[in-house]
């Protein structure tokens, strides 16, 4: 196994040779893939348009570096470990046999439904081993498949079709999550009246929740597979060929499709895979996210399944069907690696221990955390009670753009310190800028986080908005990748992620864009105008504080803020529904129509005073109003 960092001296070693010859480093950890053809060049990059390749011209399949390369030595190795959401009901284990054959087994089914490279799929689905088995199918075939969470509304959904133009859907009558069965058919169903280019769905039979098949159009998964080979020969891939688009929150209204290829993200995921969890080979490795999210593609998909681990893959919540359940499972399939989220660890520590007391726990080597900043209080409860201190916590800072882990500790080899990212990975090189884009060199210095050198699986473009992706991330500061996150290099050097310096906030480690939820509100038709921002929530990091103008004529106040949440819930999804809703006479705007969020955000916050300067505001006496009001809020 190639580059597997085990000391902090081999960490500092290897950390300055990536930064003097990047090249020379990268390719060291290149070449222990199987290529179908090799590189002509490691890098070719410039910032400012932006264009960005790496291992030019190298020919590969991300699918035959998990199949074919382990093959022979990992056949009977469990691949996935499946937990449902019932825990009567029982688990399901692939090995990478098994896994490989599913996977070839369904890449013929895409096949023999249309699908060719460079088509696009969207996948809206549980998290079942399909799941998994669907975006390594559309890999094997060239597909760029593009999941959405299917927490998302059946708007959402469509607007992300027609983005990519997708003309497959692969979904599943229905999800269990937690007490609950979502009937995400009859989302899609929706979904797609508004939309043209979907030509078939396939449906996984998971709940046996009631469907309606439209004829020429949907099939059962288990149709799609029957009699279907389970041999399948890899689709040859450019290394700069897409591999997936995933859509993420920006500071407009509309998502972005973060666009990732195949060789540079394949190489980083499992590089940081390896070192960043001291993966070693027989252990069981667990990470909570949805497949939704970039954190499932990478590191409960790629990254694992790339370095040939046992990755376990949870359908379920973590209360159902009592509070202690993660560690329930942590027991029963003896995790070695626990990777969840601070929203997660906050939920489950207003328990108490007592939903902890009844498990050893003893398995645990390792703690992740990932998604949002976690706070120190988090940060003890998880290392005291569940790594009863004795097992180092990762707190991995990385973005849907960055597509993996870029500030991280190396379990048990570099420090670790209560809510600090801490170091960048060999091969990354950050750097913080004032808002003038002004280096701040040494150390105790904040501001701007920002990186100044590619790696491999950063984003390439922004699908079909090459010019948004420049603007967005290349143009704040010229030369440097702006990260929108605000960042303190404390006096050893430490780096602590501060959260977003842009519109966009973080709810229960979800990326919303502030324009994006006042869209959603603005579509009830008694609201006139609104404001969105982020405000500190005990369990869920920042929690979603509305400021709205309505017309209140003829609704009670509570129930518009209800039919308000229903709107938001149906335009987006659950997730984006605001926590607080307070209903105000005006929003503080500068002359020029600009609405002032740094005083809203103080507001929501709870402060009555210390504003800065208001002189600007068209309306100064808008702000008193709105601070009388704030108790209103709910
Ligand atoms: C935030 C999730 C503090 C950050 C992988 C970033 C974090 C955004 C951390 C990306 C962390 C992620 N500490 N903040 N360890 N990890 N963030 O795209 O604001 O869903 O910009 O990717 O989450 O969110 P995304």
């Amino acid at each position: 196994m190639a580059r597997k960092i085990h000391t902090l001296a081999g960490y500092i070693y290897e950390y300055q040779r990536s930064v003097l010859d990047p090249e020379a480093f990268w390719t060291q950890i290149a070449e222990t893939f199987y290529w179908q053809k090799k590189w002509d060049k490691v890098v070719e990059w410039e910032f400012d348009t932006p264009s960005i390749k790496w291992f030019t011209n190298a020919k590969l399949n991300i699918t035959e570096n998990i199949f074919e390369r382990y093959l022979h030595t990992k056949k009977d190795k469990p691949a996935i470990i499946w937990e449902p959401n019932d825990p009567s009901e029982p688990n399901i284990t692939l090995t990478y046999r098994e896994l490989y054959e599913k996977t070839c087994q369904f890449a013929n089914a895409l096949k023999n439904n249309g699908v060719g490279k460079g088509d696009r799929v969207i996948i809206y689905m549980p998290m079942v081993p399909e799941a998994a088995i669907a975006m390594l199918a559309c890999a094997r075939i060239g597909a760029i498949h593009s999941i959405v969470f299917a927490g998302f509304s059946a708007n959402s959904l469509s607007d992300r079709i027609n983005d990519c133009t997708a003309t497959v859907v692969l979904t599943s009558d229905g999800n269990f999550r937690g007490a609950k069965t979502i009937p995400v058919k009859a989302v899609v169903d929706e979904a797609l009246e508004s939309t043209s280019t979907v030509e078939k769905v396939i449906v996984l039979e998971r709940t046996k929740t009631p469907v309606t098949m439209k004829p020429g159009r949907d099939i059962w998964w288990h149709d799609a597979i029957d009699d279907v080979s389970a041999e399948n020969v890899a689709e040859t891939m450019d290394s700069e060929d897409m591999l997936f688009i995933l859509y993420t929150s920006g500071s407009t209204g509309k998502p972005k499709g973060i666009v990732h290829t195949c060789a540079g993200y394949m190489v980083n995921c499992y590089y940081t895979f390896k070192n960043v969890f001291q993966y070693n080979d027989e252990d069981v490795y667990w990470c909570t996210a949805d497949v939704g999210w970039i954190t499932g593609h990478s590191y409960i998909v790629y990254g694992p399944l790339l370095a040939g681990a046992t990755t376990v893959m949870y359908e379920g919540v973590p209360t159902h069907p009592h509070p202690g359940r993660f560690w329930e499972i942590i027991d029963k399939l003896k995790v070695n690696q626990f990777y969840t989220a601070p929203t997660a660890i906050r939920a489950l520590a207003a328990y108490g221990i007592d939903p902890v007391l009844p498990y050893k726990l003893d398995s645990l080597k390792v703690l992740g955390t990932v998604g949002e900043p976690i706070n120190e209080e988090a940060w003890h409860w998880y290392h005291d009670h569940i790594g009863k201190g004795r097992c180092p916590i990762v707190d991995t800072w990385w973005q849907t753009e960055t597509g993996a882990i870029l500030i991280s500790p190396l379990a048990g080899i570099t420090p670790t310190k209560p809510a600090y990212a801490t170091l960048p990975l060999p091969g990354v090189q950050p750097i913080i800028v004032d808002n003038e884009g002004n280096e701040l060199k040494g150390n105790s210095v904040e501001g701007n986080l920002c990186i100044k050198y590619p790696w491999p699986s950063m984003l390439r473009t922004i699908y079909g908005e090459h010019e948004r992706c420049q603007q967005t991330y290349f143009s704040t500061f010229k030369g440097l990748y702006f990260t929108g996150d605000g960042v303190k290099r404390d006096e050893d050097g430490y780096y602590r992620i501060l959260g977003r310096v842009d519109d966009v906030i973080n709810v229960s480690g979800h990326r919303m864009g502030t324009a994006e939820v006042e869209n959603a509100i603005n579509e009830h038709p008694k609201v006139m105008e609104s404001a969105v921002v982020g405000y500190p929530h005990p369990i869920k990091g920042q929690g979603i504080y509305a400021f709205a103008i309505c017309d209140m004529s003829d609704r009670s106040e509570e129930n518009l803020k209800k039919e308000i949440r229903v709107t938001v819930a149906r335009i987006i999804g659950p997730i984006a529904k605001p926590d607080l809703i307070q209903i105000v006479p005006g929003l503080p705007k500068t002359r020029s129509g600009k609405i002032m969020r740094r005083i809203l955000r103080k507001i929501a916050t709870g402060e009555k005073d210390n504003f800065g300067d208001t002189s600007t505001l068209l309306d100064p006496d808008v702000v008193t109003k709105i601070i009388e009001s704030a108790g209103t809020a709910s």
